[in-house]
């Protein structure tokens, strides 16, 4: 499962295929031995509890009925104000078992006004199944008897869920991700293959807009003078062009991160570097209750790149600039493995690609106008 996005909100897993199928087992067989030797009416709520009612039925082996219902509220008289009725309750439900099939209980009030509507029907009993239950949003009379999964209080879609009429078809259950808004960090990854002007372009970002610098290669190379076990790691990997492994990196970005106790937010400059980090990065942040804002990503021709780079190699110092087969191997573990970054932080829709051609005022003037519009 993937990440997905419907209009204009991403959507993460949340409940798989199987997960699903496996609980409907569950609470099948639940009613099955609650109500043996009994027939019961299932009163389906539509849309949303189509794809349910149906794997739901047939997991059912007691005798049983099925109807559809749809929930209408329409305006009456002056004086009665607005009136909820039942769409197509036709079968008749005095003196019977009643179990009521619904996607999902949210706050409960459309579940309180079609058991009203039921009961008036006179059923002999009358249960509520319900999918997904949101306890935390419930202000309802009537809690749902069967519940397949409690969920927290976020907006879900798929398995006959919608958002706006879309995700219905999905098999799996999709839970909304939060957006920036919601946590005010600003956190940027600053990508672009090397030579791209990330270094210097971070310094003014920093400068304007309060955040963190977390280069782990600065991190690396200021290890690497101080001659520290992590610096004698790093060093065996960058001195010929390769990355330095994910666990490494990935933990100390972590580390890094924690150093600070309430940061305007971070600019991630030549981190994420592949696909591995990148999911790290997610998990990582999620759990500090925060996320990327957006990658911004410098491109810049491989032609240019090397010219860069050699000039570079005159003030750096850096050996990894000197040798143009390390250059050059930076510049193929690029393309190979960073490049692919590009398409995780797409999939999110927080990708925007910056000219980086040009003088270093133009680029950063560039970089101002997407930073401003988040
Ligand atoms: P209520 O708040 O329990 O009355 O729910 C009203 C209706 O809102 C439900 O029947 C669903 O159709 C819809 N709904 C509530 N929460 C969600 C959700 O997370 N995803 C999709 N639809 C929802
Ligand atoms: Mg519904």
């Amino acid at each position: 499962m993937n990440v997905i996005q419907l209009n204009d909100k991403i959507f993460e897993p949340f409940i798989t295929a199987d997960e699903i199928q496996r609980e409907i087992r569950s609470l099948a067989k639940e009613i099955n031995e609650s109500y043996a030797g009994k027939k019961v009416v299932f009163v389906a709520v539509l849309n949303g509890a189509f794809m349910f009612a149906s794997d739901l039925l047939k997991e059912i082996t007691i005798d049983c009925e099925i109807t559809f219902v749809k929930v209408s509220s329409y305006k009456g008289t002056a004086t009665t104000g607005r009136v909820d009725e039942l769409i197509g309750l036709t079968t008749k439900l005095r003196d019977r078992d009643v179990i009521i099939i619904e996607d999902i209980v949210d706050t409960g009030i459309t579940m309180d006004k079609i058991h009203k509507i039921i009961e008036l029907e006179r059923p002999s009993s009358l249960k509520i199944c319900t999918l997904l239950y949101k306890p935390a949003a419930h202000e309802g009379v009537h809690k749902p008897d069967y519940v397949g999964f409690s969920i927290p209080n976020a907006f879900v879609v798929g398995y006959g869920l919608d958002y706006d009429e879309i995700g219905r078809n999905l098999k799996e259950i999709y839970q909304v991700r939060e957006t920036k808004s919601e946590n005010s960090m600003l956190n940027i990854v600053l990508f672009g293959p090397p030579g791209a002007g990330k270094g210097t372009q971070s310094e003014r970002i920093i400068e304007k807009y309060g955040l963190v610098h977390l280069s782990t290669g600065d991190i690396f190379r200021a290890n690497i003078k101080g001659e520290t076990e992590l610096g004698v790691l790093a060093k065996s990997f960058i001195d010929k062009g390769q990355l330095v492994p994910d666990e490494v990196t990935i933990d100390l970005i972590k580390s890094e991160f924690k150093k600070y106790s309430n940061p305007k937010g971070f600019i991630f400059d030549g981190f994420p570097r592949t696909n591995a980090q990148a999911e790290a990065l997610d998990a990582f942040l999620q759990s500090e209750g925060t996320a990327i804002s957006k990658m911004l990503a410098l491109d810049v021709e491989i032609d240019e790149l090397k010219a860069r780079l050699k000039k570079r190699a005159e003030v750096s110092g850096r050996a990894d600039d000197a040798n143009p087969d390390v250059i050059q191997n930076r510049i193929d573990v690029y393309i190979a493995e960073t490049m692919p970054v590009k398409a995780f932080y797409q999939e999110q829709d927080k990708f925007v690609k910056i000219n980086g051609l040009g003088s270093v005022d133009e680029i950063t003037g560039r970089l101002f106008a997407e930073l401003d519009k988040i």
